[in-house]
């Protein structure tokens, strides 16, 4: 852990601050561990907000993954450098992923965002500014009493990157 820990703190002295930042928040970084070890990377690929008719990244791993406050954003980069012990150690592989990894991690992603309320997927959409007339009637509904009746984004667009657990 030292040693790691060592080598974060070299790396921002050497990139300096903004750049190490902005490396270990782009697509590249996070592409670097999980292609190859789950079939995340492949599934965000396919979903929407990286394959759609704009030909837009509409957002990359980070935008949905990292808070972008600096406390809580440094803290969670932080407590990643497990992954990398994790990841050397390959205890996750294509193989058993599905089997025996998924189940957890996304029941750990999705308390994150049910205890935060979605708060990343709210930095890019805004329900106050969705022009809900124009949206289709299931959708207007749901979204103008999810307030009053307690759920957000997840409960209902749950898989939007990535494929559900079996
Ligand atoms: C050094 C390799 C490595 C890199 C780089 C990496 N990950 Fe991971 N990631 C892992 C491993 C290994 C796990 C599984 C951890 C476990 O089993 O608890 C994981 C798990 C996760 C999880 C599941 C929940 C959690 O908190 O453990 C999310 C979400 C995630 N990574 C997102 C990202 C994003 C976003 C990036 C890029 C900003 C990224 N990862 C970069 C290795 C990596
Ligand atoms: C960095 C900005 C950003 C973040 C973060 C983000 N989105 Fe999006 N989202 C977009 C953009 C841009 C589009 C439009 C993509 C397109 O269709 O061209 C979109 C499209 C969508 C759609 C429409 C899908 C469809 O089939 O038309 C849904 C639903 C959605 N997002 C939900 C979410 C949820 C839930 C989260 C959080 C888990 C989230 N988004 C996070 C930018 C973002
Ligand atoms: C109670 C369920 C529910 C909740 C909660 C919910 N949505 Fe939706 N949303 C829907 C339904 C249903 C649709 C329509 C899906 C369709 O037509 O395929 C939709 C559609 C959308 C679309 C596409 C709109 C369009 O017309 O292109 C976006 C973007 C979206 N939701 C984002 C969000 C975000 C962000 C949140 C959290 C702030 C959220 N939704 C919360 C049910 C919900
Ligand atoms: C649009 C927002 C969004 C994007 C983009 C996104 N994720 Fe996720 N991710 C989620 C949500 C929401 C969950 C919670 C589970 C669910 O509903 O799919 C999740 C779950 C996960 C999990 C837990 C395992 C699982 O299958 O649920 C991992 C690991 C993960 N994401 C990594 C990544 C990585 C790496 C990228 C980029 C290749 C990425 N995510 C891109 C929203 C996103």
């Amino acid at each position: 852990m030292k040693t790691i820990l060592a080598l974060i703190i070299g790396a921002l002295l050497y990139l300096g601050y903004d750049s190490a930042m902005t490396y270990t928040n782009s697509n590249q970084f996070c592409f670097g561990c999980h292609v190859g070890m789950d079939t995340i990377v492949e599934e965000y690929q396919s979903s929407v907000h990286y394959h759609n008719t704009k030909g837009v990244i509409a957002a990359t791993c980070s935008d949905c993954h990292v808070p972008r406050e600096t406390i809580p954003k440094l803290t969670l980069k932080i407590a990643a450098t497990a992954d990398i012990v994790h990841k050397l150690m390959g205890t996750i592989t294509l193989e058993n992923f599905e089997s025996e990894h998924r189940e957890r991690l996304f029941n750990k992603v999705t308390h994150e965002f049910k205890e935060n309320d979605s708060k990343q997927c709210r930095y890019c959409h805004d329900v106050e500014r969705m022009d809900m007339e124009n949206q289709s009637r299931s959708a207007q509904r749901r979204h103008q009493t999810m307030a009053e009746k307690g759920q957000t984004c997840i409960d209902c667009h749950d898989g939007i990157a990535h494929e559900l657990p079996q």
